[in-house]
């Protein structure tokens, strides 16, 4: 029998960009990803959108897969192909504005970035029955700041409307959103605010903005209202090395993530500097990492590394 390949994000993905919309946001591999659906937000054609993801998903089923998706590890082998082609796996990031300046990110560069609501494609894609819920699937709200995002409130409303049980949401936390409050009531959402410090002085050096204290004033307000069975909190330290490597730091940022009530903890290594250092972690990065693990599982926190660079690295 002649073997067949798929691919989950081309059967059933979608990312909104700020400059259009591609089928996944996985870039790491021989051929960048990018497959572009549509280079603008305006009349959008949906049928045109799904029948291209249909000719590449027949090109993947082939093993003679789209030159963008070559070398893609999200490429595995199948018994057969997925017919419904219906979305699962949402991408937002199609917004910048942002009321932080984060040294290690661009997004607020771009302040003279014209933003488009996403409330009518959302309208259109319920309507039309093509994005739906499931158990593996997700809304992931990242790009600038969600709480800022043009009608992020009456997007969440209508995805919970419609069912959509599971998000993401990567905020800053610096501005308090009934959106947000809404989603860690009744979904399963996953809120992860990158702290990347234990105290203000710190903050401010990385996100040079004075908000830590609203931060942890709002975290504990979202940890207050969620519903704890279905939603979590995670608090997030971004290694910069040269900035806040050290020991002392993620021990007071670690210690007050416990206090106010945070029970999931996630670590990662800024980006361009473990590009530009051979993917590598150096020992006392690693040492780190491993006396925050240690200190989670006598604790009983969640703990993750890695994760977000496993995505974009495409690390399995
Ligand atoms: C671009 S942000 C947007 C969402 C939101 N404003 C926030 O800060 O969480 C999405 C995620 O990427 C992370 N991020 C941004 N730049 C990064 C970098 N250079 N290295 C590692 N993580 C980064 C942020 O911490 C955040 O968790
Ligand atoms: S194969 Fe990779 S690049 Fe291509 S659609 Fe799938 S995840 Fe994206
Ligand atoms: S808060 Fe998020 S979007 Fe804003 S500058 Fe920082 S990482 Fe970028």
């Amino acid at each position: 029998m002649t073997k067949k390949y798929k691919c989950d994000y081309m059967d059933s993905g979608i990312n909104f960009e700020r400059n259009g919309i591609y089928v996944c946001c996985k870039t790491a591999h021989k051929g960048k990803g990018w497959l572009l659906l549509s280079d603008s937000y305006e009349n959008l054609d949906w049928d045109k959108i799904f029948e291209l993801k249909k000719n590449w998903q027949k090109q993947i089923a082939s093993g003679n897969p789209p030159e963008k998706c070559i070398g893609c590890s999200e490429i595995v082998e199948t018994d057969e192909l997925v017919e419904d082609m219906s979305l699962y796996y949402v991408d937002v990031n199609s917004f910048c504005t942002c009321n932080s300046k984060c040294l290690y990110c661009d997004c607020w560069h771009f302040d003279s970035f014209k933003e488009t609501s996403l409330y009518p494609a959302f309208l259109k894609l319920f309507e039309k029955k093509l994005l739906k819920h499931d158990k593996y699937g997700y809304i992931q709200f990242a790009g600038g700041e969600p709480a800022l995002m043009i009608d992020f409130e009456k997007i969440v409303d209508l995805c919970i409307q419609n069912g959509i049980e599971r998000y993401i949401v990567n905020s800053n936390g610096i501005k308090y959103s009934k959106g947000i409050e809404k989603l860690l009531i009744n979904t399963k959402t996953n809120l992860c605010v990158s702290l990347d410090s234990g105290c203000a002085e710190t903050y401010e050096k990385i996100k040079n903005v004075p908000c830590f204290d609203k931060v942890i004033n709002n975290l504990k307000k979202y940890i207050n209202t969620q519903n704890k069975d279905k939603s979590c909190i995670w608090s997030k330290y971004i290694i910069i090395p040269g900035v806040n490597d050290n020991e002392e730091e993620l021990k007071k940022w670690f210690n007050l993530s416990l206090n106010i009530g945070i029970r999931s903890i996630a670590l990662d290594i800024e980006r361009e500097w473990f590009k530009n250092h051979n993917r590598q972690i150096l020992p006392e990065h690693e040492n780190m990492i491993n006396i925050i693990q240690i200190a989670c599982r006598e604790n009983n926190i969640k703990f993750e590394f890695y994760e977000s660079l496993k995505c974009f690295y495409g690390i399995r």
